[in-house]
């Protein structure tokens, strides 16, 4: 009798136990939560944001319009896992900016609406940059003082739209060029190099609360670009301009060139000195696929470098925003860009399921 007890109970909490599992991935669940350090637990503890909150990190994610208003699946995870985003395309000058005396500030008010009624922060992108600039702007010979009106504009006028529901911006994005000088930009080229000071500058005074970047990609390693870009911010801080961040892109491939924890530290480190805080602003780690799937290995090699990213920025003095370029190989620029060679560079697949390197992020925040 006494045996037949001990079954049903057995029986009965693995019965349990199995109704309780209603993810949408069972192999690749994350760990369940601990308690807080009120002894409550996470507000959602199998949620990548459930853990970023009760670590105190900003765990966002680039967004792109079309799925954002169009399916429905999109909204939820993004809402559900992240608690800052990015607009991935729609802030830039060709959507915002489209004529020199005309704004179009509908699709970024869509994504910074839903930021807000998620609880979510902004960090806005990108207020000057050398692509995905209107022809407007482009295809004319500016005077100097033109040039810089115009950008003054630009910047007051889309800064003080969103006012205090912008949190960060990116105000100058990728003006070094590989070998570590300036980018030849129609900004560096009619205006000369006190473009990025005075862009600062303008924002500051635009939103003196907002967290103001300088962005770059290639700049995660040591290396001469990330020299560069740190000659370029030492100088700035040197002159008293009001730049706060460093945004390191960090678009990485399991091929090759990720840079080291150790090496990502140490470059972390040395903006931090400056008195400037670094986030990882753009992160994705593309895969060698083809027309093919991923390999174990490779879903693995990937989601060591997201688990080292994370890492670095964690232990870092001063890193405060941890940016995924995109949450879903669904919608993801990688495949476009390298002309269907590369894909399946984030943390969730095209089916919004969860991907290792996902559970490597949330061990991080453990
Ligand atoms: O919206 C048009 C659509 O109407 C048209 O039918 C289609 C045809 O090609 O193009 C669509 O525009 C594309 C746009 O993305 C929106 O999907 C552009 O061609 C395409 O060039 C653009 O690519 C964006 C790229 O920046 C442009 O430089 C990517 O989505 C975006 O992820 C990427 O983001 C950049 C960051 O801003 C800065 N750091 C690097 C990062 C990756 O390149």
């Amino acid at each position: 009798m006494r045996n037949l007890t001990l079954l049903l109970v057995f029986a009965l909490a693995v019965t349990l136990i199995g109704a309780c599992d209603s993810s949408p991935n069972n192999d690749t669940d994350p760990d369940p939560a601990p308690p807080d350090s009120t002894g409550q637990q996470n507000p959602d503890p199998t949620t990548l944001r459930g853990w970023a909150d009760s670590a105190g990190v900003n765990i966002g994610t680039a967004v792109a319009d079309n799925p954002l208003r169009t399916e429905d699946q999109y909204a939820e995870v993004l809402t559900r896992e992240f608690n800052q985003v990015t607009p991935e395309n729609v802030m830039k000058w060709n959507t915002i900016h489209p004529s020199r005396d005309s704004y179009n500030f509908g699709p970024g008010d869509t994504l910074v609406d839903t930021a807000e009624a998620n609880d979510m922060d902004v960090h806005g992108h990108t207020l000057v940059w050398h692509s995905q600039n209107p022809s407007w702007l482009e295809d004319n010979s500016w005077s100097e003082d033109t040039l810089k009106t115009i950008m003054e504009d630009h910047i007051r006028t889309v800064v003080n739209h969103y006012g205090d529901r912008v949190q960060e911006w990116d105000v100058v994005n990728e003006a070094i060029g590989d070998g570590g000088s300036r980018r030849p930009t129609i900004w560096q080229n009619t205006i000369g190099d006190e473009y990025i000071a005075e862009a600062f500058r303008i924002a500051d005074d635009a939103n003196p609360d907002a967290t103001l970047y300088y962005n770059d990609y290639g700049i995660t390693g040591l290396n001469n670009k990330s020299d560069g870009v740190y000659d370029l911010v030492r100088n700035l801080v040197e002159q008293e301009v009001p730049i706060d961040a460093v945004g390191l892109q960090a678009h990485l491939s399991t091929d090759g060139g990720a840079p080291s924890l150790e090496e990502l530290s140490e470059n972390i480190q040395r903006f931090n000195e400056l008195g400037l805080e670094v986030g990882i602003t753009e992160l994705d780690v593309a895969i060698p696929i083809g027309d093919g799937e991923p390999t174990d290995e490779q879903l693995q090699t990937q989601a060591d470098i997201y688990e080292r990213m994370l890492t670095a920025c964690m232990e870092a003095d001063d890193c405060s925003n941890f940016t995924m370029w995109g949450f879903t190989d669904r919608h993801s620029w990688i495949p476009n860009f390298s002309d269907g060679e590369d894909g399946a560079a984030l943390i969730f697949d095209e089916s919004y399921d969860y991907k290792p390197a996902y559970n490597a992020l949330i061990r991080v925040l453990n």
